[in-house]
């Protein structure tokens, strides 16, 4: 059963989903990290720096796996997620570069590049705590519906529907990429902890199917239900549907 957390506003969703982070390092100081893109994530990435910049946030020991990747994009495009994680969290905290792991979207071999990063992750000692966004359409990384739910990393097709929701990340001098590496939903299972966040009226219909919705396939998300330990935060306008 997903622990279902509602806010009044956007702001204090996503303050309450930063400290809920930043309780968990404070317990685990090593805490590996399933880590978020996208602009629900902005705020919560802005909280955390903030607090590193006031002194009672400590990440110098915390490691950071990204839940996916573009693939065609350097680490330094701006469009890429490693590039934004730098910008919005990696840069201001100052964490050291080998405390972040993002698949390599540029490797020759994607499908073996895929199975590196599930197997750098089991590595890694699993996934303590994995922040989560949701599609509109339900998925979770970029599993698209319908995903597989016994599936580990591994390449995938956008659909017309992301590649639309995500197109203002990408300048004119940039061709959108419709593939990316993603961890597959089995490997997102696998972590101890999760933590769904979504904000917005644009989310209200796929937290509904999520949260309440029958466990299907066509709503990705809707398998957290499943999860033995995980946390949805919601604003208002996102939880409106439940
Ligand atoms: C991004 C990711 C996606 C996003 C989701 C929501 O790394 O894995 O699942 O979390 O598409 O994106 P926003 O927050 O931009 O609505």
């Amino acid at each position: 059963m997903i622990d279902l957390r509602r806010f009044s506003t956007t702001d204090d969703a996503t303050a309450a989903a930063a400290w809920f982070i930043m309780a968990r390092l404070q317990t685990k100081p090593d805490l590996v990290l399933g880590v978020a893109t996208g602009a629900t994530m902005v705020p919560i990435y802005a909280n955390m720096v903030a607090a590193h910049r006031a002194g009672v946030a400590d990440f110098s020991q915390l490691r950071c796996f990204s839940v996916d990747e573009y693939v065609g994009l350097p680490a330094t495009n701006p469009a890429s997620f490693r590039a934004t994680m730098g910008a919005h969290f990696y840069d201001p905290i100052g964490i050291d570069p080998a405390h972040c792991f993002v698949p390599d979207a540029m490797a020759a071999n994607l499908v073996a590049e895929a199975a590196r990063y599930d197997a750098a992750i089991t590595d890694a000692g699993g996934i303590d705590l994995m922040m989560l966004g949701i599609g509109i359409n339900g998925h979770i990384g970029f599993n698209e519906p319908p995903a597989d739910f016994a599936g580990r990393t591994c390449l995938v097709e956008l659909t017309a529907e992301t590649l639309n929701a995500n197109k203002r990340q990408f300048t004119d001098d940039v061709v959108q990429p419709t593939r990316a590496i993603t961890m597959g939903v089995a490997t997102i299972m696998d972590a101890r902890e999760i933590l769904l966040v979504a904000t917005g009226a644009g989310k209200r219909q796929a937290i509904a199917r999520a949260c309440a919705g029958p466990v299907t396939p066509t709503c990705p998300a809707s398998i957290l239900q499943t999860h033995r330990r995980v946390m949805a935060i919601l604003d208002e306008a996102a939880a409106s549907g439940l």
